[in-house]
This record gives C-alpha cells, sequence and structure tokens, in this order.
C-alpha cells in the first residue's frame, strides 16, 4: 500500500525536468486518481498525453512474494468508467476555474481537455500490452505486488526515452517482498545507465542515461 501522498513539490520538481524531453506520461497502478489527476493537469501544460494503466478493479491474487498483502479485489476503483469520471469531474473543475480566471481578465479560454488521457485497463501486462504508445517522457509504478511490478519495469524501461523519469512508490532497498526485490534488481542492473534524481519516503525518480550517452556528452 502506498507510503504517501506524492507532495506537490516534489512532483512539480520532477516534472520540471521534463520540459524539454520528448514523450507521453504513465503512471502504472492508479487506484482512486490522486496522483493521475495531478499528472494530467501537467500533461497539459506541456502537452502531452497522460496515460492510465491499471485493472480498475483492483489487486489480482498475491503470491507467496507478497507475503499475503493485499487480496484480489482490494485498493479497486469501482471500474474503468467509475474511473474515467473521476478524472473528468476533476478536469471540469480545473476548467470552471480556468473559465472563471479568463472571464475576469477579459482573454480566450485554454482550458484542460477530455481527450488529454487515456484509460488502458486490465491485470499487468495486459493493460500494458494493449497500448502502442512507444515513447515515454514519464513513468510512475505503483502496484504494490511483486510480479506486476517486476512486469511493468520490464514493459517501461525500453519505452522511456533517454532522459526520461522512472519513478516508484514504496520502494524499501533490500525488502524481501512486495514491490521491492524487482526494484532492487533493476537498479542494480541498470546502476551504469541511470541517474537518481530524488529518494525520499519510500518514493524514488531516476532519470534514463545511457552510459554510451554520458561518454559522448562529457
Ligand atoms: C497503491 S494503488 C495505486 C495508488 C496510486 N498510484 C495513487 O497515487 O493514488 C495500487 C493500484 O495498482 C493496481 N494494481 C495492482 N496490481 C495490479 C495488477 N496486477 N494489474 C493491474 N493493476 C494492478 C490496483 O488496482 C490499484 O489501483
Amino acid at each position: 500500500m502506498g507510503t504517501g501522498f506524492l507532495p506537490d513539490g516534489v512532483l512539480s520538481g520532477v516534472m520540471n525536468e521534463l520540459i524539454n524531453v520528448p514523450g507521453d506520461f504513465a503512471e502504472v497502478g492508479v487506484f482512486q486518481g490522486a496522483l493521475f489527476k495531478r499528472i494530467v493537469a501537467v500533461a497539459q501544460v506541456l502537452h502531452r498525453k497522460a496515460h492510465a494503466f491499471d485493472s480498475f478493479v483492483g489487486m489480482d491474487e498475491p503470491t507467496a512474494m507478497d507475503a499475503g498483502k493485499y487480496p484480489k479485489g482490494d485498493l479497486s476503483s469501482g471500474g474503468k468508467e467509475n474511473f474515467r469520471r473521476t478524472i473528468l469531474n476533476s478536469i471540469r473543475q480545473h476548467r470552471e476555474v480556468s473559465l472563471d480566471a479568463d472571464q475576469q481578465a477579459g482573454v480566450a479560454t485554454d482550458a484542460i481537455h477530455d481527450d488529454v488521457f487515456s484509460l488502458w485497463d486490465g491485470y499487468v501486462p495486459e493493460c500494458l500490452e494493449k497500448c502502442p504508445v512507444e515513447n515515454f517522457a514519464f513513468i510512475y509504478i505503483d502496484l504494490d505486488h511483486h510480479d506486476p511490478t517486476q512486469q511493468a519495469i520490464e514493459w517501461a524501461w525500453p519505452r522511456l526515452v533517454e532522459g526520461g523519469l522512472l519513478g516508484f512508490d514504496d520502494y524499501f532497498p533490500g525488502r524481501q517482498k512486495l514491490a521491492s526485490p524487482p526494484i532492487d534488481a533493476f537498479l542494480d542492473r541498470e546502476h551504469a545507465n541511470l541517474k537518481l534524481l530524488h529518494f525520499d519516503n519510500n518514493q524514488i525518480f531516476i532519470r534514463k542515461q545511457l552510459e554510451q550517452f554520458q561518454q559522448d556528452v562529457a
């Protein structure tokens, strides 16, 4: 279960790094959209698309690597259409605020558009495989369970562009269960190809910086 809300200051600091990095934004494991709403708002500002990946009916069956945590169906958002309504409501609220501000300022409105986001449903890896997008600037993985975290990492890394950011919730270095072992293994394997951007409150962000590229710019 998430260790906490990603503070606005952290999210905007991370997103600020992406202004000149091309590609869409993704969150894998969105629950009720607390973070995804904010990703959608930034995607609008930076003219990107935001993609949400989830079963939208909660967790899959835990394995032995999950030590009995989070049974099937836990953390459901009540289905994809329910989730869509939540995000559209959030967009509507932003729109009303900007319409009010624009009216008062007497300027034309450039409000948040509904087509700024896409929802991809199914258990991992099915939801991931449905999405045809090949280039992401930002991918955040927050699935809690071990196996889907591993599968999401293997999906995400080749699709993350050079300079793109990969983030995880619930990273406890050295922990032997849930999401941490595949994150540890990934950081170990790819340490030469990444830079640590942020690690606090068990939330970690790394930048993809391939060794070859680092040598070229040195
Ligand atoms: C901790 S919640 C995500 C919280 C969210 N990132 C936020 O900031 O509010 C975990 C989410 O992962 C989804 N999830 C977990 N395992 C999954 C799997 N195997 N396939 C698809 N979705 C999964 C759950 O449905 C749930 O919505």
